[in-house]
This record gives C-alpha cells, structure tokens and sequence, in this order.
C-alpha cells in the first residue's frame, strides 16, 4: 500500500521548500499539485482565455498535458514552463481558475492516480480534504499573513520580480479570501490534520516537526 503525506496550508507558509525537503529525506516523490493549476492558469493566460468562458476553458483541458519533474521542473504540452507558471500575473488568476469545477474535476483524478502506487507527498490546498481523505498523515501548515507576505516580497526580489511588499500583501490577501471562500475544496483543515504554525519557526524547525509526524505514523 502506497503511503499519502497531504500537506495543505495557504502561499506563503513555506510548504513547497519543506515538501520537497521532506521528500528528499524520506524517499517521497514530491507532487507539487500547485504548479497545475497553474499550468491551466498559463495555458488559459495565453490564449486570452478568461475565467468565465467555461467552453473554452474545457478545451483547454481536454487537450492539456501537464508533466512535473524532478527539481520542480514543470512542462506544458511539450514546453519547459517553471518560471513563467510562478511570475505575478500567474499569481495573479490562478485562483479565479482553480475554482473552477471543471478544472478541479480534471487535475483530481490525476492528482489520485499518482497516489496510487508510489509513496507520495503532496502539497497543495484540498489534499486532505478531497483528493487523499484518507491519507496516512496529514499536515495543515500555516503562517500569519504579513509574514507570508514578507516570505513572498523576498522570493520575488531573489528572482528579480519588482513588486512592492504592500502589492504582494494585498495580492496575498486576496487570494487567500478566494481560496477559503470558493464553493468548491475550499481551504480549511480537517479535524484529523496535525496543524504546525511556520510563523515563528525556521524551515529546519518545520521540517524535523513533520518528519517526527511522519515517523510515529510509520511506527503504529
Ligand atoms: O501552491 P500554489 O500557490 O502554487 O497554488 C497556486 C494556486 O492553485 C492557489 O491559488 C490555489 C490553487 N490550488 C488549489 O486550489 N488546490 C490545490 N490542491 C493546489 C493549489
């Protein structure tokens, strides 16, 4: 049986550099469920398709083909799209797509098929809720909101992205109220999810409080 380590919380908090840590450390395949809806959001962005024009968008998906790498290399129907599904414009609808019930219901099933016969981490916003209920461990990771924010500015400065640190909060801010509002997985954790708050802790910190999780499940 394959083992599930669903890892949900909100940008910002640090979940994409401990996932990939923790699955490096113990022997996961990394499954970065973020970067296809992004992927979506791209293909949709390009095509001057916007959110509303549901036929279009199900063509989109019909014929997307989405690959994830090793080292969060990401391609889309054939072409290398690592950087260019992480750039503020991205950011900036990618919400307003992944709310979408016809994109939910094409990247769900795929996201379960990988699950079925590899030890997976997955990180993304409804992996503990919809597509792994039953995952083996399961990890909501929070942060407060100025300090996803302050995590993010400085990611964009590091890439050479020029945003304001209130452009990047208030960005934030927004997605976040998409993200827990939508109809459809919207963010929240389940009872059965171990909470760590990032706020206050280095990523080390953060990833030796999942693994000992992680480790106490593989002793029971
Ligand atoms: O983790 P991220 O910031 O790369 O995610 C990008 C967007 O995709 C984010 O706005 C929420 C959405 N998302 C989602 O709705 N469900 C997931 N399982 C993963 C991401």
């Amino acid at each position: 049986m394959a083992f599930i380590v669903a890892i949900d919380g909100p940008a910002g908090t640090g979940k994409g550099t401990v996932t990939k840590i923790l699955a490096k450390r113990n022997g996961f395949i990394y499954i970065d469920t973020g970067a296809m809806y992004r992927c979506v959001t791209l293909e949709c962005i390009n095509r001057g398709i916007l959110p509303n024009e549901t036929k279009k968008i199900n063509e989109v998906l019909e014929n997307i083909d989405i690959k994830l790498m090793p080292d969060s290399v990401v391609f889309l129907n054939g072409k290398d799209v690592s950087e260019e599904i992480r750039t503020p414009n991205v950011d900036k609808f990618v919400a307003k797509f992944a709310e979408l019930k016809e994109v939910r219901d094409k990247l769900t099933p795929i996201q379960q098929a990988m699950g079925k016969n590899a030890d997976v981490i997955m990180e993304g916003r409804d992996i503990g809720t919809v597509v792994f209920p039953n995952a083996d461990v399961k990890i909501f990771l929070d942060c407060a909101l100025e300090e996803r924010a302050n995590r993010r500015y400085k990611q964009n400065l590091e890439k050479g992205i020029e945003q304001s640190y209130q452009e990047v909060l208030k960005a934030i801010v927004e997605r976040h109220r998409l993200e827990t509002e939508r109809e459809i997985a919207p963010l929240t954790k389940t009872e059965d999810a171990i909470l760590v708050d990032s706020t206050d802790m280095t990523i080390e910190e953060v990833v030796n409080t999942i693994e000992e999780v992680i480790r106490r499940k593989n002793n029971d």
